[in-house]
């Protein structure tokens, strides 16, 4: 294991994605970790991140000083560079001028972290503070027009670089993050999709127990799906997964999922159409936060009943009892992913709520279920290279992200039984050519959104009145910012066509050129 201190850096995670795309496993842990939850993890090397802090804040992050004298090899990036130095005995000032953006790094001294690369590194700098005295036992290794730009005491095997070797623009990078874990820190590879599914399963297994119940929200996305199919594998039949109709589905989304999860899974699928509970009580609403409310109310409703039948059948057939002996036998999986793990424990204080999101599984509190999360500790690209490995079809693993609240974000003003078919029908079309034109797997989403404008057109002799339809597609790496795509404009002419000719109650399409921020995905 690779551990790195958190200090509050937009790319923390990055590093640990590069450091797992070695096959070698990499935790992040808030700076604040303690030192024997360190050690307990057995690092073979310690990463301090960058942040965006200065060493001086009265309120600049801290981590343990003593994780520099662990014996481990250490490697500083950009703050965690000015943290090392700070610690043992460097300084480090307020540089007159920020570096930020492209730069070059010239090697001063060869080392084992700069082996095999040139001596011009293309490097990646954001930066306000700068190590001006060197700790004892250090060299200046690489110096920068305007700054030292990396520091090491090879016999300590402590390292530290000012710019950011984890995002794309440093060149030389990777090698520079694969030098570290390998011949520094001689790290083994041995972080493999066969490593993790044979342990998850194992501890699954351990953590259930022979008698234990488990119970899976399906959403028909990615996630819920791979942590559904590696329970299975280590309890069978003992776990049933609930797929609930909300109404606001795609096109025979309802259908397909099921036919998936148990033709292609294997999985025990209760499947419950409640899509009139939702659309009544979705009737005369207007405010999208209420739309929102009203679905993750209702579903955790659903569940719950469903839930408790299945539950209470277990008990009643003498498989399962609540609560024996103080201990509870039944458990709810959830496809939690570790960035959720790593935003709720970060020194990043907590973001302000745009919109009250909420995913299948939202726990019912009375249940008493007990938690399992076989997802916890990867990242997305890990869950389809792990789902591949599991031998789930690739329909299920590529499948762009879908709301909680499905089409009813989709549809701007009141969601009503037509409006949800029109869109449907519209959604379709958009997915189908996305897919024709072969763009579908390297955009994040794209889809149909369906206002409430009304205007004129004319189509043969006749005039209509009726709905507008957007057409939104953007890239993204994680949702939390995304780019519009520039969609080619026959692709664009061809779903406008087709959506204005085939689907009745649109005569109008727009598309969305707004990039997140300043809009968001979904339009509510
Ligand atoms: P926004 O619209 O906030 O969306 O830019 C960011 C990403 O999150 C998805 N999304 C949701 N996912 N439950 C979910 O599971 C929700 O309530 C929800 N709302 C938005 C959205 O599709 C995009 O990928």
């Amino acid at each position: 294991t690779v551990v790195i201190l958190d200090f509050g850096a937009q790319y923390t995670q990055l590093i640990a994605r590069r450091v797992r795309e070695f096959n070698v496993f990499s935790v992040v842990l808030p700076c604040t970790a303690q030192l024997e939850e360190i050690r307990a993890l057995n690092p073979v090397g310690v990463v301090l991140s960058g942040g965006p802090s200065s060493v001086y804040d009265a309120d600049a992050p801290k981590a343990d000083p003593a994780v520099l004298g662990l014996g481990l090899p250490v490697l500083g990036i950009c703050y965690g560079m000015q943290f090392m130095a700070h610690h043992l005995g460097g300084r480090v000032e307020p540089a007159d001028k920020r570096e930020y953006g492209d730069a070059v790094a010239t090697v001063a001294v060869e080392n084992r972290l700069f082996a095999g690369l040139p001596r011009e590194l293309q490097v990646w700098m954001s930066h306000g503070d700068s190590v001006i005295d060197l700790p004892e036992g250090f060299v200046v290794a690489a110096t920068s027009h305007s700054a030292l730009a990396s520091i090491a005491d090879e016999t300590r095997r402590m390292y530290a670089v000012q710019w950011h070797p984890e995002v794309a623009h440093s060149k030389q990078g990777t090698e520079l993050l694969r030098n570290f874990v390998f011949e520094i820190c001689g790290a083994k590879a041995d972080w493999t999709s066969e490593a993790f599914i044979e342990s998850t399963v194992a501890r699954i297994r351990e953590q259930v127990g022979p008698d234990g119940h488990a119970i899976c929200g399906l959403s028909g996305g990615v996630d819920s799906a791979v942590a559904a199919v590696l329970v299975a594998r280590a309890i069978g039949d003992r776990l049933t997964c609930i797929f609930v109709n909300n109404g606001v589905l795609r096109k025979n989304e309802f259908e397909q999922v099921q036919r998936n999860m148990r033709e292609k899974l294997g999985l025990n699928v209760v499947a419950v159409d409640a899509s009139k509970r939702f659309l009544s009580q979705l009737g005369g609403i207007t405010d999208p936060e209420t739309k929102r409310k009203i679905i993750g109310r209702e579903f955790i409703a659903v569940f719950d009943d469903e839930a408790a039948k299945i539950l209470r059948g277990q008990e009643k057939a003498g498989e399962v009892a609540h609560d024996v002996g103080g201990k509870e036998v039944a458990w709810l999986v959830q496809g939690t992913l570790y960035p959720d793990v790593i935003e709720s424990s970060s020194v990043k204080g907590p973001s302000q709520t745009i919109k009250s999101h909420h995913n299948v599984g939202g726990l019912p509190e009375n249940m008493k279920l007990k938690l399992i999360e076989p997802l916890r500790d990867l990242f997305k690209d890990e869950v389809r290279r792990f789902g591949a490995d599991l031998g789930m079809p690739q329909e299920v693993l590529e499948r762009q992200p879908f709301p909680g609240p499905g089409l009813a974000v989709r549809i701007v003003g009141e969601v009503t039984p037509e409006r949800v078919s029109i869109l449907q029908n519209a959604d379709e079309i958009v997915v189908n050519e996305i897919k024709k034109a072969g763009l579908y797997r390297e955009i994040w989403q794209s889809f149909a959104v369906l206002l409430p404008v009304k205007s004129v057109g004319v189509m043969g002799d006749q005039r209509t009145y009726a709905y507008t339809c957007a057409i939104r597609a953007v890239h993204s790496g994680d949702g939390m910012t995304a780019d519009w795509v520039p969609l080619p404009y026959e692709v664009l002419r061809t779903i406008s066509s087709r959506i204005v000719n085939e689907v009745r109650g649109i005569n109008r399409v727009v598309y969305d050129v707004t990039s997140k921020p300043p809009g968001t995905i979904e339009w509510e």
